[in-house]
């Protein structure tokens, strides 16, 4: 087992990439807490861990409220004494022309996919900063690397994550603490799915037809599943990649490279 006895904390394990990590990290022997804002989704997730129920631990925690995130890091602590990895994963996406961009759509990106990593970080950090060991792993996204229609807010999230991690692996380096990011391509979760209804109803197509062309946009013609992006997140978790610090991960089938 690769993750045997390591202690884990993962946002946003309700659903899509998050859950499929989940169930992948508890395979692999990891003691987890795994959290969300969406606890029936938690409780989904946790039915279908197969191997590692037993050491897994669900917790409802929305990342917009800094003191949740922080209890559930102290809790963390009290209960296992340190935490190994961090995956700060939970995040949404809104898309829309920027003149008709709700305020509050636009405040909520920022409150989850930035603030939201910033947050969990700022709290783990100086526990991984006393055992002088640690690894994090944020999620960024290929809409950092590339534009997309109607997707600028969003982009400029997951940008902000890119950024935020590569800076962040230089101040955390000193202290053994290693600290890359993980950008998938387009990946078959909830958050694709509802993203491409949205764009199918604001032209009046079928789903499908958005998704045909989505998948006839990606180098390799269909999208990632989500255990195709825990896999990576995996590689990045575990001491096989102990000298690979600040990097970005890109996990979008080849998508970047037209
Ligand atoms: N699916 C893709 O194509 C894709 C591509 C690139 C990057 N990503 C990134 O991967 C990560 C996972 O996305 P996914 O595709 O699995 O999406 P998803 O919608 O299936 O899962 C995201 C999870 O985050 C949770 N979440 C949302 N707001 C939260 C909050 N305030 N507090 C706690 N949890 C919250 C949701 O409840 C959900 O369970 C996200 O950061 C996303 O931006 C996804």
């Amino acid at each position: 087992m690769r993750l045997k006895d390591k202690i884990v904390i993962l946002t946003g394990a309700a659903s899509g990439i998050g859950r499929a990590t989940a169930i992948l990290f508890a395979k692999e022997g990891a003691i987890q807490i795994i959290s969300d804002i969406n606890k029936e989704g938690l409780k989904e997730t946790y039915k279908l861990i197969t191997k590692g129920k037993e050491n897994t631990i669900i917790m409802k925690v929305d990342v917009t409220k800094p003191a949740e995130i922080k209890d559930m890091i102290d809790i963390t602590i009290e209960k296992y004494g340190r935490i190994d990895i961090l995956i700060c994963n939970a995040g949404v996406v809104k898309v829309g022309p920027i003149e008709d961009f709700p305020d509050e759509d636009y405040d909520l990106l920022i409150d989850v996919n930035l603030k939201g990593t910033y947050y969990t970080c700022k709290y783990t950090v100086p526990y991984f900063k006393k055992q002088r060991y640690g690894v994090i792993i944020t999620l960024s996204s290929v809409a950092a690397h590339m534009g997309k229609i109607y997707h600028a807010n969003y982009c400029s999230t997951k940008s902000g994550v890119l950024g935020f991690t590569r800076a962040l692996s230089l101040d955390l380096a000193p202290y053994g603490i290693r600290v890359n990011s993980v950008s998938p391509g387009a990946t078959d979760t909830p958050m694709l799915q509802n993203d491409v209804s949205k764009q199918a109803k604001d032209r009046g197509v079928d789903y499908n037809v958005v998704k045909r062309e989505f998948e006839e946009e990606r180098v390799m013609g269909r999208w990632a599943r989500p255990e195709e992006i825990a896999t990576g997140i995996l590689f990045l978790a575990t001491d096989e990649s102990s000298y690979i610090n600040g990097v970005d991960l890109r996990i979008d089938g080849g998508w970047k490279i037209r």
